[in-house]
């Protein structure tokens, strides 16, 4: 069967990819976001994972207002990205599984979450950058199964809802019966807010709080609705969806493993974590 090896959630901000074209790890204004990656990279080469469920919210690439899914899950064997207009390279594209993410599709159907199933989807900043930083200059060694939360276009979906959505995938991650070990992405966040009157707002206190609390008690985040969470974290703090989506589909005893948080990259106060995830013994997979 499959299991849940732990997660990564990472800052997916764009100048991320120009500073790795430019070489810029080691530049003092760079240098203490990139130092939280060399425990990932350790963590990676531990945990070997075969494939990363990544929950993350595309920004125009894919989806546009005209059209704007709540949640969308990709369903193809390659996800190709393009040039965004941020003047970073194009990356690499994806390898995706197929058979697994239709696995993933029919459990959240039957659960009655109504997605839209994508069999061909651009992958924009918000994969690339962060399997980037997983892996870097390097062809990555994990197939994906994007998973899209509209955090672009009100209303969104609530912090329950999102958390209900992972713990969904969580059981049909571990309901599948081929041996892969799988691992959990969530990207995005912490706050910012790029327009308006508040840009360049960022909220320390409540990242500490969101990150101190989902590690064992997401629930008690979902007493924030959608305007609070924006009020709190900035318009484009609440990619924080995807943190709550990711931790939901991680449905063993979760422990944090590590933790960066550095203000600012960009406009963008930057966190980095891993968690593990054990499965509780005696606990049979749904
Ligand atoms: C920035 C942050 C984001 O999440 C994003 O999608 C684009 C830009 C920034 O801080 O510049
Ligand atoms: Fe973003």
């Amino acid at each position: 069967m499959a299991s849940i090896i732990g997660g990564v959630a990472t800052t997916h901000v764009p100048s991320i990819g120009k500073a790795i074209a430019d070489k810029k790890q080691n530049d003092p204004y760079w240098a203490p976001f990139f130092r939280g990656f060399d425990y990932v990279h350790q963590w990676l080469a531990r945990a070997k994972p075969d494939v990363a469920v990544v929950f993350y919210n595309d920004h125009g690439l894919n989806f546009f207002l005209d059209k704007l899914p709540t949640f969308a899950v990709g369903a193809a064997d390659e996800y190709r990205s393009e040039d965004e207009g941020w003047g970073i390279p194009v990356s690499q594209a994806a390898r995706g599984d197929a058979a697994f993410s239709w696995h993933l599709i029919n459990t959240l159907v039957a659960d009655d979450f109504d997605i839209t199933m994508c069999q061909d989807m651009l992958i924009d900043h918000a994969v690339t950058i962060p399997m980037s930083l997983m892996w870097p200059g390097a062809t990555w060694p994990v197939k994906i199964v994007p998973v899209e939360i509209n955090t672009v276009q009100h209303p969104l979906p609530s912090l329950g809802r999102c958390l209900k959505l992972g713990r969904s995938i969580g059981r049909a991650i571990e309901s599948y019966p081929q041996d892969l070990r799988v691992m959990v992405v969530g990207t995005g966040g912490l706050s910012h807010q790029l327009d308006g009157t508040r840009a360049g707002f960022v909220n320390k206190e409540f990242d500490k709080l969101c990150m101190d609390k989902i590690v064992n008690e997401p629930d008690a985040l979902t007493r924030y609705s959608i305007h609070e969470l924006v009020e709190l974290s900035g318009s484009q703090g609440v990619e924080f969806l995807n943190w709550m989506a990711m931790r939901g589909a991680m449905t063993g005893h979760v422990s944090e493993l590590h933790r960066n948080y550095h203000i600012p990259i960009s406009n963008t106060a930057a966190a980095t974590v891993v968690y593990g995830n054990k499965k509780e013994a005696g606990r049979k997979a749904a």
